[in-house]
């Protein structure tokens, strides 16, 4: 313990531009799950929310591992599984717990200790979080005390943290304690069993399994301490703990680091061995070294991922907080695995997969990290036997993806929502008929190609998603009124179910099958082996390309040709009107105001739906003058109920010179997480919305897109006040930079 090296060793930390750091300061209790959310940090293998060390009451503690789903008994569908918490590190001053006490408290119990100080911050750069409070304790010592912490990007089985305690009033008795806890539930559900601690004298460790998925989990953790550490087990907890007990003098410092490694049966046979073996490696290497290996894998991800805003701070804030949650969700050595709607950050949407994983969230993958895109887009190939399974099931041939999926690739949206305060339940029909979800693969496995020029994935795996997903639209489409047509559907705009003839849905049919088309020529002139195959395992007949062909020419897209405008779904226009700026300044969607029963009989419109085909196929959809058209009708029906919506309308916004309703939807979008405008962000960060936000910059402002050549190229029209923006994209291997400015 050296007097002042706290302080040497803060010189000796490299500064980070401000524009790199989430920052919390002072506390605020009020908004604990809110930040705990944005203070999560992950290594595309697991995540960890911002909760603290030594806990807080209402804290939501998770630790999500991708692939790790259980459906625990009792519950309608499988979620995503709380693994036991690697975080306890607690200190006692003097007696005194450490804890963040607020000012309330402190006046009702002044005895508790007192927090005199605390700075939060998550340093996105490196993927860092750390927090520092400045404490007196009950005797009246006053200690600072910094907590950092990492999951290690360059191993991604292992977990740092720090703890530097300085006394920097008194010498006070300081005792740490470090554990696993292991009785950790979602919400109350729970889904480990045969739970096993044990400890040598240097280590901790737990070994569990999930209740029904019978998928199997190991962590150890270990203590090191500048003086004695000892291990005593705390029977009452059933749990082995790590203690270090010591005296520290007036204005000294200590450091003390606990490890932790985790692996699961999706990983090695036996978990638990795998994790004390990695634990004693990670020890010899040390905290500094491995926290320098994680921060050299950051650097290389910002290299390819950074966009730089200037002339904006907070633009460039949201962006690389957008970025960052995507990348600390991307799994990197794992193809059977994709993002949920609420990435590893909370247990919204039961870390289900939706479309939100193609359409948003993945695009800035394929543009910048193109081997975690690929990941993603394997995970589809894998689950084509669950989507196979579900066509089959419903009457369909082909692949027919599930709207909500987890690990088996089998539909697992719930059919029933949460009981209502009058204890009805509304059905949810999504699962059943939001079927747009097998084109947005396809469009997604399509746009990776475009980009990447990655014909071996193409033609091994892509061309089966495109090709077998076509085969189930052939066999779903209904001959009716001379023309095809697809009854009960839902659109991106959930607020109206089980519509006949979605235009987003028949419009992206025709697409899909016209891109089916054009990849069975694409086989055969490019790599017959593959063609051969697939002609026969997915029954290719002639007749098959003629069906298909025939519903290109001749499926019903809704159009008003008097107004020049898509109907969203014919019967649209006939119910009420309801212009949504009317219920400006509102804190809920206009459906919460309203209610279901009401809305649903109304013309508001939950999220870009016709919007989000203009976004999709661009002119494709029309001439400019029904894009402006189809524009002036949908947005003003629009609520953003969706945090799905704000990003796409941006980008529309921009195409079509509407230069500050473009910046308003950004910005709308940019604060979903960051200000939490749709009061949810404790169920875990929107996916879709960071990777619309960057779509809004790269696609929208920026306007970058491939031309007929399919070369990159943009034509941008950027926010006046914005100097310039610069971001890279890899375009077929190479790396392509484009700075714009306003002129
Ligand atoms: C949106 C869907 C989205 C889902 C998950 C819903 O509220 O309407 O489009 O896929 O949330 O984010």
């Amino acid at each position: 313990m050296n007097r002042l090296s706290y302080l040497i060793l803060m010189k000796n930390k490299p500064v980070q531009p401000r524009l790199w750091n989430i920052e919390e300061f002072p506390f605020h209790p009020e908004k604990l799950n809110h930040i705990e959310t944005l203070m999560t940090v992950g290594n595309g293998y697991l995540a960890t929310r911002g909760s603290f060390e030594e806990g807080y009451e209402g804290d939501i503690v998770t630790t999500l591992i991708h692939g790790i789903f259980n459906h625990a008994s009792g519950t309608a569908v499988p979620e995503l599984v709380n693994a036991p918490n690697w975080l306890p590190f607690e200190v006692h001053i003097d007696g005194t717990p450490f804890r963040l006490v607020n000012q309330n408290e402190m006046s009702l119990n002044p005895r508790g200790g007192a927090l005199l100080g605390y700075r939060q911050q998550l340093n996105m750069h490196i993927g860092l979080l750390r927090r520092e409070a400045l404490f007196r304790a009950e005797s009246g010592s006053i200690v600072r005390i910094v907590f950092e912490r990492f999951a290690s990007l360059h191993d991604e089985h292992i977990l740092g943290q720090r703890l530097d305690i300085v006394a920097v009033d008194g010498s006070p008795k300081i005792e740490v304690t470090a554990y696993i806890e292991h009785t950790v539930t979602n919400n109350g559900v729970i889904h480990w069993t045969d739970i096993k601690t044990g400890h040598t004298t240097n280590q901790v460790s737990l070994s569990a399994k999930t209740t029904q998925s019978d998928y199997r989990l190991g962590m150890s953790s270990t203590l090191l301490a500048t003086g004695d550490m000892t291990i005593t087990v705390d029977r009452g907890n059933q749990r082995p703990v790590m203690k270090s007990v010591f005296v520290l003098p007036h204005q000294e410092s200590v450091t003390l680091v606990k490890l932790t490694t985790v692996y699961t049966s999706r990983d090695v046979t036996n978990p638990l061995k795998e994790s004390i073996h990695k634990l004693e490696n990670a020890a010899i290497i040390g905290y500094e070294k491995l926290l320098n290996q994680h921060q050299s894998e950051w650097h290389k991800y910002w290299q390819d991922s950074d966009i730089q805003i200037e002339g904006d701070e907070i633009a460039q804030l949201s962006l690389r907080f957008a970025m960052y949650h995507i990348l600390i969700s991307a799994p990197r050595h794992d193809n059977d695995v994709s993002i949920g709607a609420k990435t590893l950050s909370g247990f919204g949407y039961k870390g289900h997969v939706f479309w939100d994983t193609e359409l948003f969230i993945l695009p800035p993958l394929i543009l910048t990290q193109p081997e975690l895109a690929r990941n993603l887009l394997m995970y589809r190939y894998h689950r084509l036997p669950g989507a196979r399974h579900k066509a089959k099931a419903n009457g369909y041939e082909g692949a027919m993806y599930p709207w909500e999926s987890t690990d088996t690739g089998e539909e697992t949206t719930p059919q029933w929502g949460d009981p209502q305060p009058d204890g009805s339940r509304i059905r949810i029909w999504t699962g059943d008929n939001e079927q747009h979800i097998s084109t947005d693969i396809a469009y997604a496995v399509l746009q990776y190609w475009r980009w990447t020029g990655d014909d071996t994935f193409l033609a091994r795996y892509g061309a089966e998603i495109i090709l077998d997903t076509a085969v189930f639209w052939g066999s779903r489409v209904e001959t009716k009124n001379g023309r095809y047509e697809i009854s009960r559907q839902i659109g991106p705009d959930e607020y109206h179910e089980n519509v006949d003839n979605s235009v987003f849905t028949n419009r992206m049919v025709v697409w899909h099958l016209e891109q089916a088309v054009s990849l069975v020529h694409w086989l055969k002139a490019n790599t017959l082996v593959d063609y051969n195959r697939l002609v026969e395992s997915l029954n290719l007949t002639q007749a098959r390309l003629e069906l298909w062909n025939d519903i290109i020419k001749n499926m019903f897209i809704p159009f008003d040709d008097a107004q020049q405008i898509h109907i969203q779904f014919p019967g649209f226009f006939d119910m009420e009107y309801i212009p949504v700026s009317h219920y400006y300044p509102r804190t809920a969607s206009v459906q919460a105001i309203l209610g279901h029963q009401r809305s649903i009989q109304t013309q508001v419109i939950k999220q870009a739906d016709v919007v989000m085909l203009m976004a999709l196929l661009g002119e494709e959809v029309g001439a400019s003058e029904v894009m402006v058209n189809n524009w002036n009708t949908y947005f003003p029906r629009t609520d953003h109920g969706s945090s799905l919506s704000p990003s796409i309308h941006a980008w529309v916004a921009a195409h079509l010179g509407l230069d500050d309703i473009a910046l308003e939807q950004f910005e709308h979008a940019a604060e979903i997480d960051l200000r939490n405008n749709k009061g949810n962000v404790q169920d875990g960060i929107h996916g879709a919305a960071s990777g619309g936000l960057w779509q809004a910059v790269v696609f929208g402002f920026c306007g970058l897109y491939l031309d007929e050549k399919g070369e990159p190229v943009v034509e941008a029209r950027i926010p006046d006040h914005w100097k310039s923006v610069t971001f890279t994209v890899c375009y077929r291997g190479e790396r392509r930079q484009f700075t714009i400015t306003p002129n």
